[in-house]
């Protein structure tokens, strides 16, 4: 893996992924972003000027400077990342999921199709995508690569979409795709909206910490950075044509995750009055909300010699100190989203 092209490395997981890839592998880096609400450019000051990295403002859906963008810059490797990816905003305005998910996914396969059948050597299509392409568990039982899809929500079933666009682009024209299905991933540099940073960041500011129904809901949690090594480790090593789900054996209730984060910050950044849990509020359920995720990462450890490092503890108290000590990386989106009307 030399040239790595990624497409939404202005999001949460692309960002950290473009910095492990440039910093510590010291690959090229092409980041292909449109950057919508999402993409953060701050999150990638540490690497801007580096000259392994370059970035392109560029659509997926926009075949013709995808496939500039495939010659100019002839990858070894496509990590695909870009996508809407928040399951709220997919209730309220489903359009913008289909475009970019779909159809985008489609342009990106197209295009990586086209340029990969003039190559001689390797080539390697990793598409990136979630467990919630599986729907949802009762209180038993663990989503493995055989697990049927049941996709409930407008995004999961994009998501979903998209997924057996690649697995068909694999059957039917040979291109070596792997798909990853990945749990819920927290860590430094996630959009204010997505559940943990919302609870950090409206801690810290003394509001209510909203949760979903009975917050009995339960989502496996990733550190961010597990997710960028398994990653790495599946465009390297998967095999083509195959499915490797990932996941850190962290199970949690919303409620739980919530409590760790508000325990928390009851010691690094005590209230003058009251504990941090005080601020909960239990809010109407989310339409058709999935009751629990949870990943058996067993392919993966055993196929790609990959294991999450960080336990949800460990890894809660890290995010929580990166925000801590990054206020300038979230109030302008804090700002932002009120400004949104969010
Ligand atoms: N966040 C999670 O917990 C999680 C878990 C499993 C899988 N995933 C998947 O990982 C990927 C990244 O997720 P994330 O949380 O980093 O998302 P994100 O919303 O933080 O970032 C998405 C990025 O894609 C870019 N983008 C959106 N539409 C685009 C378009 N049409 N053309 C080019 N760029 C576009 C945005 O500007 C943004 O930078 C997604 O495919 C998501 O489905 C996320």
């Amino acid at each position: 893996m030399n040239r790595v092209m990624v497409t939404g490395g202005s999001g949460f997981i692309g960002s950290a992924l473009c910095l492990h890839l440039v910093a510590e592998r010291r690959v090229q880096v092409l980041n292909v972003d449109k950057l919508t609400y999402a993409g953060v450019p701050a999150s990638l000051v540490e690497i801007e000027n580096n000259p392994l990295y370059r970035f392109e403002r560029a659509d997926i859906c926009d075949a013709k400077t995808i496939a500039g963008l495939f010659a100019d810059f002839q990858p070894d490797t496509v990590m695909h990342l870009a996508a809407e990816s928040h399951v709220d905003r997919s209730i309220n305005a489903p359009a913008a999921f289909i475009e970019t998910n779909v159809v985008g996914t489609c342009t990106m396969l197209e295009c990586a199709r086209e340029y990969w059948s003039s190559l001689s050597s390797g080539f390697r299509f990793l598409h990136i995508s979630t467990d919630e392409v599986y729907g949802t568990l009762d209180d038993r039982g663990l989503f493995d690569e055989t697990t049927p899809y049941a996709p409930r929500s407008p995004y999961s079933a994009s998501k979903a979409a998209a997924d057996h666009l690649a697995k068909a682009w694999f059957h039917t024209y040979g291109l070596p795709v792997v798909v990853t299905n990945c749990s819920n991933n927290y860590g430094p540099r996630q959009f204010p909206e997505k559940l943990v940073p919302l609870l950090i960041l409206n801690a810290l500011e003394e509001k209510e910490l909203p949760i979903y129904g009975d917050g009995g809901n339960i989502r496996d949690w990733l550190h961010v950075e597990d997710h960028v090594r398994a990653l790495v480790a599946a465009a390297e090593r998967g095999r083509v044509g195959e499915t490797y789900n990932i996941g850190g054996r962290n199970e949690r209730t919303n409620l739980e995750v919530a409590g760790a984060i508000c325990a928390a910050l009851d010691e690094l950044r005590p209230r003058a009055a009251g504990r941090h849990r005080d601020l909960i509020r239990f809010v109407d359920d989310r339409p058709g909300h999935d009751r629990r995720y949870a990943i058996d990462p067993a392919k993966a450890e055993r196929e790609l010699g990959w294991r999450a490092r960080e336990n949800f503890d460990s890894g809660i108290r890290k995010t929580i100190r990166w925000y801590l000590d990054h206020d300038g990386w979230w109030r302008p989106l804090r700002a932002g989203q009120r400004e949104a009307g969010a």
